[in-house]
C-alpha cells in the first residue's frame, strides 16, 4: 500500500458538529431516536465509515464503522490489553471518589493496562474454568426454583398471565444468581423475604442504570442538568456500593459464624460479635472455596480488585442476563415448534442438574445463540485503538475511539438467511443452509482477551433457567412484539412482559 496515497483522520465522511445538533433538535431527523437509529441514518449518508463528533459521552471524537472486515481488522490489532472506554461516571467514581475502596485495582471495566491484564487473569481463572465454575450451579439451579415457584404464584388463575411488571422477576432472578455466585448469598427477592434495605438497594440500582446512559452516553444539544445527574450518580454510586460491598464482608462473617457454631455449638450471637469486635480477617477462615463466594476468593488476596469486581458483576452481570432471558422466552413463546424441539432435548436431564448431565445440549446452546442474535444484549462493541491503524485508508492514530454496532447488521440478509426469522438450526453443526456467513459480525460477548469474562456464568444461568422453565411450562406471549427491546447501555425490554405460562403435563 502506498503510504503517502492514505488520508487522515480528518478525511473521513461525517456530519459535522452543526449537522449533528440541526439533526437532533426538534423536528430534526433524528430528534428522540434511538443510538442504532442513528447510526442507520448515518451510514445511510456517509457510508460504512464515519466519524462522529463526540456523541458517546459527548466529550471526544469517534469512528464508526460497519464492514464486518474492518472489524476483524480492530480487533486483530488490539494487541494483548486491548482498551474499550466506559461509563465516565463510574471511573470517577471508583478512582476520584472511593480511591479507598477500589484503589488503582478498581475492576475490570475501569481499569486499562497492566493492572487490567494482573486483574483479568484471575477472574478468568475463577469464572471461565469449568472447574471452578462447577460449585455454583447448584446455587443457580436453587435460585432457578425459586423463579419458577415465583411464575407459579403470580399468574392469573383463569389466564395464567403474568402481569406486566415480570421483568421485575426477571431482574429478581439475575440479581439473586449473580449474589450466588458472587457471595454465596440471597437477598430473599423471589422468595419475597427482602427488607427494605435491599429494596432501596434495587431501585438505586436502576435509577444509576437509567442515568448513567443520559449522562455518558446518549447525546444532547444541550445539556443544563448535567451537573445535577452527575452529583445524582455519585449519591446512588455511593449508596449501592454501601449495600453491595458490605454484603462482601456480612456473608463471610455469618458463614464463619455458623461453621463456628456447628462446631462447638456456641452462641452465634455472641460468637458474631468478637469477631466483628476484633476486627478478624475472616476471609482466611475459610477452608473450602465451596463454602465461598467468587467475590471471597479474590478478597483473599486482594480486597480492593474483590471490591472492583463486585461492581462489575453487578453493572454487567445482572441487566445483560436478565434482556437475554426475556430475549429467548419472546423467541421460544413466537415458535411452539421450536419449543417442543428444545423440549424434547431437555426432557431426558435428570435431576439434580449438574455439568456432566447438562454436557449434550445442543439445541438449547443454539436457541440461546439465535435469541442472542435477534435481540442482541450489547447493540455496539468497542474499541480505543492501542495503536496507528489503516482502515479503508483511513490513517486512525492510536488513541482513537471506535465505535461497531454490531446490533445494525444482526438482522441483515446478506450475513444471515431469513435474518428476521428466529432459527436455532443455523448454529448447528453440519447445517449449510442456513450457514452464518461471517463470524466477526455475530459477537454477542465481544472478541479476545477483553471479551466478557461472565461468559460462562451467563450461559449457565440461562441453561439451567431455560431447563427449569420448560420443564415446567409451555410459554405463549399474545400481544405485539413491535419494538420490544430500545437501545441504552444495553438493549433493555420495552414491552408489558405479559407472558402466560401454562403448566406442561
Ligand atoms: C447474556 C449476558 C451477557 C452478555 C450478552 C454480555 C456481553 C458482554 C460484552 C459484549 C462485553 C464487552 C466485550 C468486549 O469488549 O469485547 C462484556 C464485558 C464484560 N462482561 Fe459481560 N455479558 C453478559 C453477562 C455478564 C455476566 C453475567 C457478567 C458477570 C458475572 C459479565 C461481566 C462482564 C465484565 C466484567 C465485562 C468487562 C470485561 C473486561 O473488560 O475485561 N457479563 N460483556
Amino acid at each position: 500500500m502506498n503510504i503517502k496515497a492514505l488520508k487522515s483522520l480528518a478525511d473521513i465522511p461525517g456530519p459535522t458538529k452543526l449537522a449533528l445538533i440541526r439533526d437532533h433538535l426538534p423536528f430534526g431527523t433524528l430528534y428522540r431516536k434511538t443510538s442504532s437509529e442513528l447510526y442507520n441514518t448515518y451510514r445511510k449518508r456517509h457510508g460504512n465509515i464515519f466519524r462522529l463528533p463526540g456523541i458517546y459521552s459527548n466529550d471526544s471524537l469517534e469512528v464508526v464503522l460497519f464492514d464486518p472486515r474492518d472489524f476483524e481488522h480492530v480487533f486483530r490489532t488490539e494487541g494483548l490489553w486491548p482498551t474499550r472506554k466506559g461509563l465516565s461516571s463510574m471511573k470517577h467514581y471508583r478512582h476520584v471518589r472511593r480511591n479507598e475502596l477500589f484503589g488503582d485495582a478498581a475492576g475490570l471495566d475501569v481499569e486499562h493496562g497492566e493492572s487490567w491484564s494482573n486483574q483479568r487473569s484471575v477472574a478468568n481463572h475463577l469464572m471461565m474454568k469449568p472447574d471452578a465454575l462447577k460449585n455454583y450451579l447448584p446455587r443457580i439451579d436453587k435460585i432457578s426454583k425459586e423463579f419458577i415457584e415465583v411464575i407459579k404464584n403470580q399468574r392469573a388463575p383463569l389466564t395464567f398471565e403474568v402481569k406486566d411488571n415480570f421483568e421485575l422477576s426477571v431482574d429478581y432472578w439475575a440479581l439473586e444468581s449473580i449474589a450466588s455466585v458472587g457471595f454465596n448469598t440471597s437477598f430473599g427477592f423471589l422468595s419475597g423475604r427482602e427488607n427494605a434495605l435491599a429494596k432501596q438497594f434495587y431501585r438505586n440500582f436502576k435509577e444509576y442504570s437509567k442515568i448513567s446512559y443520559k449522562l455518558d452516553i446518549e447525546f444532547k444539544v444541550i445539556d443544563i442538568l448535567r451537573y445535577f445527574k452527575f452529583q445524582k450518580s455519585m449519591w446512588l454510586l455511593e449508596k449501592i456500593t454501601k449495600f453491595w460491598i458490605l454484603e462482601l464482608d456480612k456473608t463471610e462473617v455469618i458463614s464463619l459464624v455458623q461453621k463456628l457454631h456447628k462446631k462447638e455449638q456456641s452462641n452465634v450471637l455472641g460468637v458474631a460479635m468478637d469477631i466483628l469486635m476484633a476486627g478478624v480477617d475472616v476471609v482466611s477462615e475459610f477452608d473450602k472455596d465451596a463454602e465461598m463466594g467468587l467475590l471471597h476468593v479474590i478478597k483473599r488476596d486482594d480486597k480492593k480488585f474483590a471490591n472492583g469486581l463486585a461492581m462489575d458483576m453487578l453493572f454487567a452481570g445482572v441487566e445483560t442476563t436478565s434482556s437475554a432471558l426475556v430475549g429467548l422466552l419472546l423467541n421460544l413463546s413466537a415458535d411452539l415448534n421450536k419449543q417442543e424441539i428444545l423440549r424434547k432435548e431437555i426432557e431426558s436431564i435428570e435431576e439434580p442438574l449438574s455439568f456432566d448431565n447438562m454436557k449434550n445440549l445442543p439445541y438449547l446452546r443454539a436457541c440461546i445463540k439465535e435469541s442472542l442474535r435477534l435481540y442482541p444484549v450489547a447493540p455496539v462493541n468497542s474499541r480505543t485503538t492501542t495503536q496507528e491503524i489503516v482502515i479503508q485508508d483511513f490513517r486512525i492514530p492510536k488513541h482513537t475511539d471506535i465505535v461497531m454496532p454490531m446490533i445494525n447488521l444482526m438482522r441483515d440478509e446478506q450475513y444471515f438467511q431469513n435474518a428476521n426469522h428466529f432459527i436455532p438450526e443455523r448454529w448447528l453443526r453440519g447445517n449449510e443452509h442456513f450457514k452464518v456467513r461471517d463470524p466477526f459480525v455475530y459477537l454477542p460477548f465481544g472478541f479476545g482477551p477483553r471479551a466478557c469474562v461472565g461468559k460462562r456464568i451467563a450461559m449457565m444461568e440461562l441453561e439451567v433457567v431455560v431447563i427449569n422453565i420448560l420443564k415446567n411450562f409451555k410459554i405463549q406471549y399474545y400481544h405485539s412484539r413491535n419494538n420490544a427491546f430500545v437501545p441504552r447501555f444495553i438493549n433493555v425490554p420495552n414491552l408489558p412482559l405479559k407472558f402466560t405460562f401454562r403448566d406442561y403435563t
